[in-house]
């Protein structure tokens, strides 16, 4: 066994608000990914899985086909533009990781996952030797076939879900532009144990906000057996040293 597979598994994703210019579309946050890329390489240890968001890429090119990760398409152009601009992202990423010097490679989602009635199912194979082979898989929010629907969205949050689960990963970061679960003081709140503890806070669990939306992050990470952080770019360093940072869901 390696010393990094001894060391336990992170999964970690970088929210598209992080990565990307959120009121651009289709614009790369330079600055801050090579930041996040360059702390990323100084602090993480072990074995690592990065998931990414659409930002300003794959949720416009949704949007622009009326496309969610529940309204669906067949229409094959339209499939395939929201794939490549999740696909342009996601070269930004790998590019700027490996100037970092990371081992990151490109996983695309749309090729190794579908949905089912039940749920998600997604090949591991992949990910899991890429991480034997000591490199770091680099997946994103995509579009992917849902049974009996043509294609819907897949979130990087519900990718991190199953990622967690399948790979049996020690600990979950979710990096995005607030530092945590705001408490209504605006205070970040240390630690959730229970849905209902916070559920005032964050209003009614079934967002509309089908992609996101921290009411169904904390709804959907209190669901894993690894304790998962919420936290913002600032304090990436402080999970990757130790788990914890900003909001612990546990
Ligand atoms: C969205 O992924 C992916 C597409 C729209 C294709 P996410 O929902 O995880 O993206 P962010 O982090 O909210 O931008």
């Amino acid at each position: 066994m390696s010393d990094a597979r001894r060391e336990g598994l992170t999964v970690l994703k970088l929210g598209g608000s992080v990565i990307t210019d959120k009121d651009q579309p289709y614009t790369v946050a330079t600055e801050q990914l090579e930041q996040v890329s360059e702390t990323v390489a100084t602090h993480s240890a072990g074995q690592l899985v990065i998931v990414h968001g659409g930002g300003s890429f794959g949720h416009a090119a949704a949007a622009a086909h009326g496309v969610s990760t529940t309204e669906g398409t067949t229409d094959a152009g339209a499939i395939t533009e929201i794939h490549r601009s999740m696909g342009e992202l996601n070269r930004a990423v790998v590019n700027c990781l490996q100037d970092a010097g990371m081992p990151a490679l490109p996983v695309r989602p749309l090729s190794m996952a579908h949905r089912t009635g039940t749920g998600l199912s997604l090949a591991r194979l992949a990910v899991d030797s890429m991480l034997l082979e000591g490199f770091v898989p680099v997946l994103h929010g995509d579009v992917l076939m849902h049974e009996g629907t043509g294609s819907t969205i897949i979130s990087g949050d519900e990718l991190v879900v199953e990622l967690a689960t399948l790979l049996d990963a020690t600990r979950v970061g979710l990096c995005s532009t607030v530092p945590g679960v705001l408490d209504d003081d605006g205070v970040v709140i240390e630690e959730i144990a229970t849905y209902d503890a916070v559920a005032d806070v964050l209003g009614e669990s079934e967002s509309t906000d089908v992609t996101g939306g921290m009411a169904a992050k904390v709804s959907e990470l209190l669901s894993l057996s690894t304790p998962a952080a919420i936290f913002d770019p600032a304090a990436l360093a402080e999970f990757l040293d130790s788990g914890e940072a900003g909001t612990m869901i546990r």
